[in-house]
């Protein structure tokens, strides 16, 4: 088998200006996170460090990019018109998956003026119409993308899966896993425990996990908490590598982690999975995106041979 190479990257959080919401878009939750983005996200995002990011992506010559959420910060029309141009700019919709952010559900949009302008990039193999979970089967792996972002009351970021795509998650998961791929499960909010606060936390997150430990997975991939986070997850034959990355367009601003993405590859001897994880980004702003560390995982096989 060739050696699969994909990219995670998460929380692009395009810039929001120049648009401002108008008339009845103030009487909303939106009105709250305009504030915030105002007096702080403004300056911890930019144009710059993500193409920085993007470009490095692109001299590494991926097989796939996997994206996990939050293109938007509230929500509004201009920033889902824009986030489609981001993603053609990035790849074609076959070669880019995305899942949907908290901020990228921030208050209910119709799904032609909001995360219909990205739909291409999250339908899956055959499939003509967005529906989660869906699965996109890319050589060995199988990209498989949950949807969390659902409206939240003001100062929440919760994240929300419900139980029908929780059970169609199950059928995804032992399907593919019958099938001996290797499975990527992409997800905005994290399913460990403490990676975020309770009040950013998915708050089915402990049914998901119950699930992993009967179904498998191969590999979680989560954004949302715009820091670093590896923490390992129960699963039926030992335990799954649950990878957050931060924000893709974070300069370091206070205590924010300045951008990072990771480049990971799948490959198979055997029984066995051979997982690298390299992590690459930037020290600080103005610094070069280069490789900051790394590890490699053996995990064990679901049929490959
Ligand atoms: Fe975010």
């Amino acid at each position: 088998m060739q050696p699969f190479r994909f990219a995670h990257l998460s929380d692009p959080h395009l810039p929001l200006a120049p648009d401002r919401p108008r008339g009845l878009e103030w009487l909303s939750k939106r009105t709250l996170s305009y504030q915030s983005w105002q007096r702080k996200r403004r300056h911890a995002h930019t144009p710059a460090m993500l193409a920085a990011i993007v470009a490095d992506i692109r001299s590494q010559g991926v097989d796939h990019w996997a994206v996990t959420g939050d293109i938007a910060n509230i929500s509004l029309p201009g920033e889902f018109r824009r986030g489609a141009e981001w993603l053609r700019s990035i790849g074609p919709a076959a070669g880019v998956s995305y899942v949907p952010g908290n901020h990228d559900a921030m208050v209910h949009v119709p799904f032609d003026q909001g995360l219909g302008l990205w739909a291409g990039y999250m339908t899956g193999d055959g499939a003509k119409a967005v529906s989660f979970p869906y699965l996109r089967q890319r050589g060995p792996v199988a990209f498989i993308g949950a949807n969390s972002g659902v409206p939240t009351a003001p100062l929440l970021a919760q994240g929300h899966l419900g139980a029908e795509q929780i059970e169609r998650l199950g059928d995804t998961l032992s399907d593919t896993g019958r099938r001996g791929l290797f499975r990527v499960l992409m997800v905005h909010h994290p399913v460990a425990d403490g990676v975020v606060s309770n009040r950013k936390g998915m708050t089915d997150r402990k049914a998901l996990r119950a699930l992993l430990a009967r179904t498998g997975a191969e590999m979680l991939l989560h954004g949302h908490a715009h820091h670093a986070d590896l923490s390992m997850i129960k699963g039926p034959l030992g335990p799954i590598p649950s990878l957050t990355a931060p924000s893709a367009s974070a300069i370091g601003y206070r205590h924010d982690m300045p951008a990072r993405w990771h480049l990971v590859t799948v490959d198979t001897d055997g029984p066995d999975w051979h997982v690298q994880v390299e992590v690459r980004g930037v020290e600080r702003r103005d610094a070069p995106v280069t490789a900051l560390g790394g590890w490699s995982l053996r995990l064990p096989g679901t049929g490959v041979g």
